[in-house]
């Protein structure tokens, strides 16, 4: 069995073993150097089998581009994972170089009904899995377990309770979809 092609995106010195590594930064363990900002980027389409973006979407100009971009990249049925803080985290605002402060569902605008707004972008990442992970005191009395129990009472938690019952790391794996145009 050939190995995966795997694509670990703004990789710093924590690249992924046997993944190719991108950043713009050279100090970092990046194979390929470029910035994320300037599209495309420098491979073809289809060219991987998973692509991971730990804690780097937070810093790109712009989000819906990034995530187009990373599409492109993944063959159909491949896998998109991502890392960012949940917007109610300490490290959502201490750090100057995130640009983006983003909730579990600020990626709907790519899967399947879009929320409303399909015409944002025709890449389509249907969603597999999203993690939340909180704070150690709420994890240790269960909300971690509720938030993640079900779609619904993540919406609920966003809508109601998450600036008590604060947010940590979001986690999300995408299945990318690409139909015939
Ligand atoms: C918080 S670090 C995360 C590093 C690594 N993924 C990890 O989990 O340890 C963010 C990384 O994204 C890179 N980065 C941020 N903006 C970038 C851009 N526009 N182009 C390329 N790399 C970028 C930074 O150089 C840095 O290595």
């Amino acid at each position: 069995m050939s190995q995966a092609r795997i694509l670990d995106v703004g990789c710093g010195v924590n690249k992924l073993p046997g993944a190719i590594g991108v950043d713009r930064n050279p100090r970092t363990r990046a194979d390929v150097l470029c910035d994320l900002d300037h599209f495309p980027y420098p491979f073809r389409d289809n060219s991987f089998d998973r692509l991971q973006a730990i804690h780097v979407i937070e810093h790109l100009s712009d989000v819906l581009r990034a995530m187009e971009e990373f599409h492109r990249l993944v063959r159909p049925g491949g896998t998109v994972f991502l890392a960012t803080p949940h917007y109610t985290d300490f490290s959502s605002f201490c750090d100057p170089t995130h640009r983006w402060h983003l909730n579990s569902f600020s990626f709907r605008y790519f899967g399947a009904d879009n929320a409303g707004y399909g015409y944002y972008s025709t890449a389509r990442l249907r969603e597999k899995k999203v993690k939340l992970r909180l704070l150690a005191l709420w994890r240790y009395l269960g909300f971690e377990l509720l938030v993640n129990a079900s779609p619904r009472f993540r919406r609920f938690w966003e809508h109601y309770l998450c600036y008590v019952v604060r947010g940590k790391v979001m986690e999300f794996e995408f299945e990318v979809v690409k139909t015939a145009e």
